[in-house]
């Protein structure tokens, strides 16, 4: 998964680079810097006396030493200083000078802690913001594994409103009761196969869930399919007429179109290029184009979320999507909730998404 964000003492990540938060002397300090130099030994600190020091917002690098990965980058953040003497350019360009520089390291995987948190003061809510903006913006252009490492258990990094709102709506959705309604009636085209598929394997679940009330599927001739504003689903007539299957051939051979096959029809019906998908969807590139080639390819249950919500879609097209990897969204697993809350919100930050499901301690969505 291009990014992550995991609980961990970061002298314990075995990536090719972890980065430290230094100061601008580069000679050792308390927090994690001095976590660093501890776990490194004293080698650490005759090189870094030979670095002559590091700006703020600037990176350096140097061996790893006893630590399990190859190098160390130190990089200076600011001290929180009220917010209004630059501090979140600088706090941006240590991430960003310090990606630049794992990369020219070759570096293919780079663990960070959250910089200026801790002694410099930092708000944590809002350096959570800067280094998911800035490592974002780096996976845009680049391929590497970068992992945000949170210390501790008592860090919530989201605002509290929004865990709040999330608490709320784990805890007060009874079962089969519908979610807070749609914000915006996220009017779209209903993708054609979504329409044509509803076939008897679906039955009338297409489209809308179970126990929704069954409307007229609208008619949908070549250029103009329904708009998203009514449920689509199969009535149940049309349903039991296909159903005249005689042999499993037959059924195996009518078998519905793959999640793979699904995925590139929708990704094309957007105009959507590869790269746009796979990196909104926190997705390797390298298992993207294992999906692509693989009409049959079984996906693991974050990576179809990722997916459903990189393609931005809707509940009933994500329960769609979900299908046909043989999922569904559960109304009793607090991811799942999560997820929902941010769908039905019309919030397709998958950066967002996962920061609420590391915060609730869920696993996180992409691969
Ligand atoms: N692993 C991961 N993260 C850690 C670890 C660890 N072992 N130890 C501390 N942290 C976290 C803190 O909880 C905080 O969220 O790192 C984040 C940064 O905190 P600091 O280490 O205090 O760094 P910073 O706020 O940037 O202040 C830098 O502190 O250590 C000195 O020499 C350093 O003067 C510099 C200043």
């Amino acid at each position: 998964m291009p990014f992550t964000i995991i609980r961990n003492d970061i002298t314990k990540m075995k990536t090719d680079a972890i980065v430290n938060a230094a100061n601008s002397s580069l000679l050792g300090g308390g927090g994690v810097d001095g976590a660093i130099h501890r776990a490194a030994g004293s080698e650490l600190l005759h090189e870094c006396r030979l670095l002559g020091g590091c700006k703020t917002g600037q990176a350096k690098a140097t061996k790893g030493y006893r630590l399990a990965c190859k190098h160390i980058i130190h990089t200076v953040g600011p001290v929180w200083r009220g917010g209004e003497n630059g501090e979140e350019e600088l706090l941006y360009s240590c991430y960003s000078e310090s990606l630049k520089l794992a990369k020219k390291l070759g570096c293919e995987s780079v663990a960070f802690p959250l910089i200026s948190a801790g002694i410099y003061g930092y708000p944590v809510r809002q350096a959570i913001g800067v280094a998911t903006r800035a490592i974002g913006d780096f996976l845009e252009g680049n391929d590497m594994d970068i992992y945000l490492v949170i210390y501790g258990n008592n860090t919530v990094i989201i605002g509290e409103q929004l865990y709040g709102e999330l608490e709320r709506c784990m805890d007060g959705i009874p079962d089969g009761q519908s979610l807070p309604p749609l914000r915006s009636s996220r009017i779209r085209q209903v993708p054609e196969l979504f329409l044509k598929k509803a076939s008897p394997f679906f039955g009338s679940k297409v489209g809308a869930s179970a126990d929704a009330e069954k409307p007229t599927v609208p008619k949908a001739n070549n250029n103009e399919l329904p708009m998203m504003g009514e449920a689509v689903c199969a009535p149940a007539a049309a349903a039991e007429e296909d159903c005249a299957f005689d042999s499993l051939d037959e059924i195996l051979g009518a078998a519905e179109e793959t999640f793979s096959e699904t995925l590139l029809r929708l990704i094309d019906e957007r105009g959507l290029t590869d790269p746009q998908v796979y990196r909104k969807a926190n997705i390797d590139r390298r298992l993207f184009s294992k999906i692509r080639s693989d009409r049959d390819y079984k996906p693991k249950k974050q990576t179809a979320l990722a997916f459903a919500i990189a393609l931005e879609l809707d509940l009933a097209e994500t329960e769609q999507l979900l299908e046909k990897a043989g999922f569904a969204l559960s109304p009793s697993i607090r991811a799942d909730l999560i997820i929902k809350y941010f769908i039905v919100n019309g919030r397709y930050d998958i950066f967002e998404i996962n920061e609420a499901l590391f915060s609730f301690d869920q696993a996180l969505i992409g691969a």
